[in-house]
């Protein structure tokens, strides 16, 4: 069928697109009051969560880490993260209290794309194959005790109800993975099952969220760490809770008597949440519709989708991009965050590029100003909505700790160590962040609060949690 469309008027098409670029500024508007209401959800949601499995849609998991790394860590440890569209594989030398990180090496591999929705033993026979192929690569400056296994930290970005520091099962994928078999299993399992396919003797004696590792490796730099964010292809807390805090907890009382957290914020869900026809389109079509709707408004991997989305509708109702629709902007996920990103920050008074990447991706040519302008002030609605919300909700973590006020004086300081591609790159995004926090908390509060951005920090937090919880603990080298 050929769908003959009449043309527009510019003036009736400029009408539309300005009514519908209302819409959406209105729908998306995150007020302070809105986000204190929201950082009040979480911390509602928070302590609902902790009372018992199921209490809520945060599903606050039990990390039974209770021990953060203290500097004392020694030996040569391993740690393989994976949980986005990379998975990254590192060997660390530690040299305890003084000397820290002798050494360390990393590698990173892309996941090819049809294994995140293939089979269990598919992803798992490929991510150990790479391990091994990186083992077999270590020099002689690292050192391994004679008669020892080696040790890993595994690093799986997804929630896991654990059983213990090194077990625990799927509860399901999010972000772009879907893979039948694995949800149920234990992970760790599945894991040294397909090491011991590739004849590799290593042992997880650590399984970690990446919001966790982060945690562990920002509090090896500094101790006033005390929660962990992840701003990347999804998004995720972890802080540090009083067991005595948490009633669904029935293990001993620890000796430090704290426990850490996976919020699994991603699932987090509310009725203040600024939600629009557009995210409401795209969860129906995602791989795991009604849930993560907090990571669908705030995360990498969605970011650039919504956008696409405002584009089409654009294109259909106001005839943005002339007078069909540009067939490329019904590809779902053609546009990626970084570029996104790029668009966003461009600083040429033409918008080169923003022109050339409409082209690019959409095959949309000859773009006037005033449509790239308007582009990019979808850009800033959008990510502005995220990172507002995520802002939000460090301080909804921030008022469950009591951190919130100066009820400890103005001389203690927290810290919240950061990781991930978003926070890292977007920086229209992360600057954002920072600001709402400021707004949040007020000038004196915000001045005790510090975000540090901890590069690559799981992936340490993760060799430094195997460490701690090796085998070989309390022994002397042989
Ligand atoms: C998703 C995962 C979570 C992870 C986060 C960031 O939300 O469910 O476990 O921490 O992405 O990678």
């Amino acid at each position: 069928t050929v769908v003959v469309r009449r043309r527009m008027r510019s003036t009736g098409k400029w009408t539309r697109a300005a009514e519908i670029v209302r819409e959406l500024e209105e729908q998306c508007a995150t007020p302070l009051g809105r986000l204190r209401q929201v950082a009040d959800a979480m911390a509602v949601e928070m302590h609902a969560g902790l009372a018992s499995d199921g209490g809520s849609k945060l599903k606050m998991l039990i990390s039974y880490v209770d021990n953060l790394p203290t500097g004392n860590e020694t030996g040569l440890f391993y740690a393989l993260d994976l949980g986005g569209t990379n998975f990254r594989v590192l060997r660390v030398q530690l040299g305890g209290k003084d000397k820290r990180v002798i050494k360390q090496e990393a590698e990173e591999v892309s996941i090819p794309p049809h294994l995140m929705v293939g089979t269990s033993d598919d992803l798992f026979d490929f991510i150990a194959a790479e391990l091994a192929k990186f083992v077999a690569l270590e020099g002689d400056s690292f050192h391994l005790p004679v008669d020892r296994q080696r040790e890993l930290g595994f690093t799986f970005s997804f929630p896991v109800k654990q059983s213990s520091i090194a077990s625990g099962s799927l509860i399901k994928w999010t972000k772009g993975f879907k893979i039948d078999g694995t949800v149920g299993e234990d992970v760790v399992a599945e894991l040294t099952k397909a090491m011991e396919r590739q004849n590799l003797d290593m042992r997880v004696t650590a399984l970690v969220n990446d919001t966790i590792g982060t945690l562990a490796g920002g509090r090896y730099y500094d101790n006033d760490v005390v929660a962990a964010v992840i701003l990347g292809t999804g998004t995720n807390a972890a802080y540090v809770e009083r067991a005595q805090a948490i009633p669904k907890w029935h293990g001993l009382l620890p000796k430090s008597g704290d426990m850490v957290i996976n919020m699994e914020w991603g699932n987090f869900r509310s009725s203040h949440l600024p939600v629009t026809e557009y995210d409401q389109a795209l969860d129906l079509e995602s791989l795991n519709p009604g849930e993560q709707i907090f990571e669908k408004l705030i995360s990498g991997m969605y970011l650039g989708d919504i956008l696409r989305r405002i584009l089409l509708k654009l294109a259909g109702e106001a005839a943005l991009f002339g007078d069909t629709v540009p067939p490329k902007l019904k590809e779902q996920f053609i546009l990626r965050t970084p570029v996104m990103s790029t668009m966003h920050h461009d600083t040429t008074p033409d918008l080169r590029v923003v022109g050339n990447k409409l082209k690019e991706i959409f095959d949309i040519n000859n773009t006037s100003l005033k449509v790239r302008k308007l582009v990019v002030k979808l850009c800033d609605i959008i990510t502005k909505r995220g990172a507002r919300l995520a802002a939000a909700g460090i301080v909804g973590i921030l008022k469950k700790q009591g951190r919130d006020t100066l009820r400890y004086g103005n001389k203690q300081r927290t810290v919240i160590a950061m990781d991930g591609g978003l926070f890292e790159h977007y920086t229209i995004f992360s600057k954002t962040l920072v600001r709402t926090i400021e707004e949040l908390l007020g000038e004196e509060v915000a001045s005790t609060v510090f975000i540090e951005h901890a590069n690559d920090g799981s992936g340490i937090g993760a060799a430094l949690l195997a460490a701690s919880h090796s085998q070989y603990l309390g022994l002397e080298e042989p």
